[in-house]
């Protein structure tokens, strides 16, 4: 059976294309999404990649994908910053999870700086657009097989 990684983002990011791209870049989401689809089908695995502006919903997701899935990269958005919920629903899991960031957080405003998930996930890639999704399906690719 084939293992599936999970792709989670969280708020505003369904308007990616249009929200600030001098920060985010000119991608959509679905573009995202393709890019991701062809990496994972490359690597062997499936995809689920979701997108919601409800942090329960990403409460949910995380605990369907430790059921369910072989990783999880998740770009919470601004709940990366706030969320104690998201950081108990990764502790709640086994499998290993990464946080992602199109941006690099840290060159940018000071409360971005904090992540709330970030002790509660195996590692943290971002500042390089949409190929931090990339590279973080492949540091999961690398450590569930
Ligand atoms: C983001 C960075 C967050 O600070 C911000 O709230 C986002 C996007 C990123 O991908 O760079 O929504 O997670």
């Amino acid at each position: 059976m084939t293992s599936t990684l999970y792709v989670l983002n969280g708020p505003n990011l369904n308007a990616l294309g249009k929200r600030e791209p001098g920060i985010y870049g000119g991608q959509t989401l679905a573009d995202i999404e393709a890019l991701c689809r062809a990496e994972t089908d490359r690597l062997g695995y499936g995809l689920e990649f979701r997108q919601s502006n409800h942090e329960g919903f990403l409460v949910d997701w995380i605990h369907e994908a430790g059921e369910r899935g072989a990783g999880i990269a998740i770009n919470a958005g601004a709940y990366t910053h706030t969320s104690i919920a998201l950081h108990d629903a990764i502790r709640a899991i086994k499998i290993p999870v990464v946080e992602v960031h199109l941006s690099n957080v840290h060159a940018r405003e000071e409360f971005r700086h904090a992540s709330r998930i970030a002790p509660a996930v195996k590692g943290v890639i971002c500042g390089f657009g949409a190929q931090s999704y990339i590279l973080a399906l492949n540091a999961l690719a690398t450590i569930t097989t």
